[in-house]
C-alpha cells in the first residue's frame, strides 16, 4: 500500500468541508480533491447531453464515453476537467445540484469515481473531500473527519454563497428546503449512503470557524500519526 498521506473528511452539503479542506491540504503541503466536483461534472454531463439522471442504464452509458480529467495546479488543487474544460464556474447551480444528486446513487457512478480518486489521490496523497471518503474510498487512512452542522445553518451559508456569486432568484427557505431533500437522498442511498462510524473525529462547525476547524484536525492528525520507527 501507498505510504502517501490521506485525509478523508465527509459530511453532508455546506457544511464547509471545501474551506477547512482546502486550508488543510495547504498546511499539509498536499493536493486538494473535492469529489464533489467529480459528481457534479457527471451531473452536468447528463444536463448537456438530455440524459435523464435517474435512468441508470443511461447514465451508464454516459460513463463510458466520459471524459473526465485530472490537473495539479500550482495552488494544490486537484483540478477536475470535464472534455478538457475546466468546469468549476457551470456545476454550482441548484439545476447541476439536483442532478448531480441523482446521478450519484447508480452503483456504475460509485465504482467509476472511487477508481479515479484512488488513483488521482494515491499519486501524491492528498486531503480528499465529500460523502464516503472515509467509509468506501480510503477507508484504511487512520485520519477520517466528519463534518456536522443543523441544517439551518448550512442552508444559511449556501445561501449566502449564492448571493455572493450574484444568485438573486432564490429564497433562504427554498434553499434549506433543498438541503434537506439532499440530506434525505445522499444518507438513504443503498450505495455508499452517507454515514460516520467510531473510525472518524466528528467535528461540529456549527461552533467553529474554518481556522479553528483546521487547528482541531492538525491536532488530530499528529494525534494518530504512527511513532517513528513502529509500522
Ligand atoms: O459536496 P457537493 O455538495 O459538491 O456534492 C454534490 C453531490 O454529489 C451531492 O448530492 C452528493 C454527491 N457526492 C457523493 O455522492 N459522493 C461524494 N464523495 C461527493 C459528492
Amino acid at each position: 500500500m501507498t505510504e502517501a498521506l490521506i485525509v478523508a473528511i465527509d459530511g453532508p452539503s455546506g457544511v464547509g468541508k471545501s474551506t477547512a479542506a482546502r486550508l488543510l491540504a495547504a498546511r499539509l503541503r498536499v493536493p486538494y480533491l473535492e469529489t464533489g466536483a467529480m459528481y457534479r461534472a457527471l451531473g452536468l454531463e447528463a444536463l448537456e447531453r438530455g440524459v435523464d439522471p435517474d435512468d441508470a442504464g443511461a447514465i451508464a452509458e454516459l460513463l463510458e464515453r466520459l471524459d473526465l480529467d485530472a490537473a495539479f495546479t500550482d495552488d494544490g488543487e486537484i483540478l477536475v476537467l470535464l472534455d478538457g474544460r475546466d468546469v468549476r464556474p457551470l456545476i454550482r447551480g441548484p439545476e447541476v445540484a439536483s442532478a448531480t444528486s441523482r446521478v450519484s446513487v447508480h452503483p456504475a457512478v460509485r465504482h467509476f469515481m472511487v477508481d479515479l480518486q484512488r488513483r488521482w489521490a494515491g499519486r501524491r496523497g492528498a486531503v480528499v473531500e465529500g460523502r464516503d471518503i472515509g467509509t468506501r474510498v480510503f477507508p484504511e487512512t487512520p485520519f477520517k473527519f466528519f463534518f456536522e452542522a443543523a441544517p439551518e445553518v448550512r442552508a444559511a451559508r449556501r445561501f449566502q454563497q449564492l448571493r455572493e456569486a450574484g444568485t438573486q432568484a432564490v429564497t433562504l427557505p427554498e434553499v434549506e428546503r433543498q438541503v434537506r431533500e439532499r440530506d434525505v437522498r445522499d444518507s438513504t442511498r443503498a450505495e455508499s449512503p452517507l454515514r460516520r462510524d467510531a473510525s472518524y473525529v466528528v467535528i461540529d462547525t456549527g461552533l467553529a470557524g474554518p481556522q479553528e476547524v483546521v487547528e482541531r484536525m492538525l491536532r488530530a492528525i499528529d494525534e494518530r500519526r504512527p511513532a517513528p520507527g513502529r509500522r
